[in-house]
């Protein structure tokens, strides 16, 4: 043993080769925490002070090889002034070029996931052979970063400038094949065969056979093409770049700059070049809010995972109603592997939703993500019925027939009776309260909501509802089944709403007195979707249907009279009124006409500025920020509330539910997160501004002793 650490061990084997291992102690995975970074300086000392090592094999005994950079580390090292995370980066760097110069060949064995500072210490051996197993990748833009450890600046020098831009500004994980192909790594083998093709290799380039040194070389070097060449590749990269990223999420631009930058120099001075260029995206908001994004991932499903030790096992699901909502949510059951009865009163009903199955399914196969034999195996795990049958096989029932509160408990209650006592029923409704859903029941206990998002294959949210009586058993069952169909659940207390819909009407509030006083529609769009919205707030009624918006509002009102009854008439009344339903027939705020791909197009139609005029001040130019101002203030604190209350336990899941929800832009990291960027105080600031608006713009006593106190959400 040449050196024992906590994340670390170098052992001598035969013919002078060591094994540098990773395996840190304690976690799952192998990163880049301070530990490991501290550890490969001794470990790379160590095997340089020792003359008997002939050669360097680098490997990890773990399922993956190194995930990363320890991402829990960053926000309080990026808080740091920036001249000091400026020496902390060269620092780190200094890591990596000091095991490059080691005065014998370095093989990297890598045998699973290498990603981030995992790859950039792949990149920083001469020689790298990866298992057919594993994937490579740099994706630090996810993250609003780029490579930071000398990834741009080698990766842009083994592989090429095309390549190395293409790799670092997608952030994709490479398969093995992908990366032999454009020379990422220099072999790829079977699990197997690794460590001893590694092994192999590194004794050639010990013996001679390879010139590992004139290997190692071009990466000590400017980047290998002309300069006319290079400018090409540069600026054309930034241009298609630029229009792929969007203005929000400025890292892969700023990542060809760099490469650009450092492209003609010698290694050590390019590494100053990226790590200047890193430390300016570390310090932004983008950075700051899409690494707070990642770390309440991460604890949302730590909450999850807890929840799925309690669980009842689901191996048999059933969801009553195959309209639009029971379709999805029995697609998604089946193609994730929980067979799932469908059940309806119609058979047009039942038609309907298995057409829609079919229709993704065969999607997927067109893309060739599936065979046909496959798609058959999905398709016979939906059974679809008109009556109950046998339901003592079933663990949990959707619940998914119309939005009606007489309907509901019908159906519940007449399920209830088919059912086994411990099994479970759930309510995908988006506005009835559980409570009220409950008191048709038997069983409370064995009852929440669940409530999906539509199109239910593409939304990642699943709010799962507690209700007063609702058992934790519950909750932890249907989380966990949530989690086994590919969903990301948020659990929820009951209230009218819930979390996504409580706070989205108050935004849609914001909207109304928008028009009220003489907006444009169309602007509030453009500027809600540059904002970062995937759609804007007119569209969206569109999309979400004008009858159901309307019918929710009224749910909603009734349950927050205080703020959220309106005591005028709004153009939505206006379009509901005339039979303008959105995107469902073909006319909202827009018209839709199909495309030549048979999607639905929209286009402006005149005419909705006449119909809503009676209802709307004369039209006028608003400034951007008020526009965002009174479309916002409405929504965040509608979700301090939520937090206040109790209805989401933690910031963290309610900025997840937004996101995951309904598209809050993630590189706002969330709404609280958005308080918190613009500073507690100033946001209450913000809002007293807008007070005469109304108590939708009424800030939280709870928020104002927040900003006096000067906290923060996160
Ligand atoms: N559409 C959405 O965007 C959306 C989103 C989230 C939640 N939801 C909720 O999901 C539920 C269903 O909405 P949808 O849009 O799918 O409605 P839908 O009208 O498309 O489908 C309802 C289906 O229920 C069937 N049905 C009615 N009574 C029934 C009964 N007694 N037993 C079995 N089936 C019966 C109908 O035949 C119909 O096929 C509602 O509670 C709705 O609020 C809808």
């Amino acid at each position: 043993m040449i050196y024992e650490g906590q994340a670390i061990t170098v052992t001598l084997l035969d013919d002078g080769i060591a094994q540098l291992n990773f395996d840190l102690q304690g976690e799952s995975v192998n990163k880049f925490n301070q530990t490991t970074l501290k550890e490969l300086h001794e470990a790379t000392d160590a095997v340089r002070a020792n003359s008997d090592v002939k050669g360097v094999v680098v490997s990890s005994s773990k399922d993956v090889f190194i995930v990363g950079a320890d991402i829990t580390e960053f926000t309080e090292t990026f808080a740091l002034p920036e001249e000091e995370l400026m020496g902390w980066v060269l620092k780190a760097n200094a890591v990596f070029s000091n095991f490059e110069d080691l005065p014998v060949p370095t093989v990297t064995a890598i045998n699973g996931m290498a990603l981030g500072g995992g790859f950039e210490m792949c990149l920083s051996s001469d020689y790298r052979v990866m298992s057919t197993k594993a994937k490579v990748g740099l994706p630090e833009v996810k993250l609003g970063l780029f490579p930071g450890f000398g990834g741009t600046v080698r990766l842009s020098r083994v592989v090429g400038a095309d390549n190395a831009i293409e790799w670092i500004c997608m952030g994709n994980e490479n398969r093995a094949d992908a990366a032999l192909k454009v020379g990422a790594v220099d072999a790829v083998v079977e699990p197997e065969q690794l460590l001893e093709a590694a092994i192999d290799l590194v004794k050639r380039a010990g013996a001679g056979e390879l010139d590992y040194q004139a290997k190692r070389q071009e990466k000590l070097d400017a980047v290998k093409l002309p300069p006319m060449e290079q400018m090409m590749a540069f600026n054309s990269a930034i241009g298609f770049v630029a229009g792929k990223a969007g203005p929000n999420y400025p890292a892969p631009v700023e990542a060809i700059k760099v490469m650009q930058k450092h492209a003609g120099k010698k290694r050590d001075q390019a590494i100053e070049i990226e790590a200047k260029g890193f430390v300016k995206m570390a310090k932004t908001p983008v950075a700051g809010n899409l690494i707070g994004l990642f770390l309440n991932d991460q604890a949302l499903k730590k909450t999850a995972k807890a929840y799925e030790k309690q669980a009842k096992p689901v191996k048999q699901a059933a969801v009553l109603g195959a309209g639009i909502m029971g379709g999805g949510i029995a697609y998604q059951s089946a193609l994730k592997g929980t067979p799932i009865v469908m059940k309806d009163i119609n058979q047009a009903g039942i038609d309907l939703g298995l057409n829609e199955a079919k229709k993704l399914l065969t999607k997927r196969v067109e893309r060739k993500k599936m065979d046909a034999a496959k798609m058959g195996d999905i398709l016979n795990r939906i059974v679809p019925t008109l009556s109950y049958g046998d339901f003592k096989e079933i663990d949990v029932i959707v619940e998914a027939v119309v939005e009606n509160v007489k309907v509901k408990h019908a159906v519940l209650a007449e399920a209830e009776k088919q059912i086994r006592d411990d099994a479970i029923l759930t309510s995908n409704t988006s506005t009835i309260s559980i409570n009220t859903l409950s008191e048709a029941l038997e069983r409370p206990e064995n009852f929440c909501g669940m409530h999906f998002f539509n199109p239910v294959h593409m939304m990642p949210l699943v709010e799962v509802i507690r209700g007063e009586k609702t058992s934790e058993e519950t909750i932890a069952t249907v989380v966990s089944y949530a989690k086994a169909m590919g969903k990301t659940p948020v659990v929820v207390n009951d209230c009218p709403g819930f979390l996504v819909n409580r706070v989205l009407f108050p935004y849609f509030g914001g909207f109304a007195g928008l028009l009220r006083d003489g907006a444009d529609f169309q602007q509030v769009d453009k500027v809600m979707e540059r904002f970062g919205w995937p759609m804007g707030p007119a569209y969206l009624m569109d999309v979400v249907g004008i009858d159901t918006g309307v019918h929710a509002e009224g749910v909603m009102a009734d349950g927050f009279p205080d703020r959220m009854k309106r005591d005028f008439k709004s153009a939505v009344d206006v379009m509901f009124e005339n039979n303008r339903l959105g995107q469902k027939n073909n006319i909202g705020f827009y018209k839709y006409e199909t495309d030549k791909r048979g999607k639905p197009k929209k286009v402006v139609d005149e005419g909705t500025y006449e119909l809503i005029a009676p209802v709307c001040a004369e039209r006028r130019d608003f400034e951007t920020d008020e526009i965002i101002a009174r479309m916002m203030i409405p929504m965040c604190l509608e979700v301090v509330r939520c937090l206040e209350d109790g209805i989401v336990q933690t910031a963290a899941d309610a900025d997840m539910g937004l996101i995951f929800g309904i598209g809050f832009p993630p590189f706002r990291g969330g709404a609280l997160r958005y308080i918190d960027e613009m500073g507690v105080a100033e946001f209450v600031a913000l809002a007293d501004k807008y007070a005469d608006l109304g108590p939708l713009y009424q800030a939280t006593e709870g928020l104002r002793k927040m900003a006096a106190e000067g906290k923060t959400f996160f």
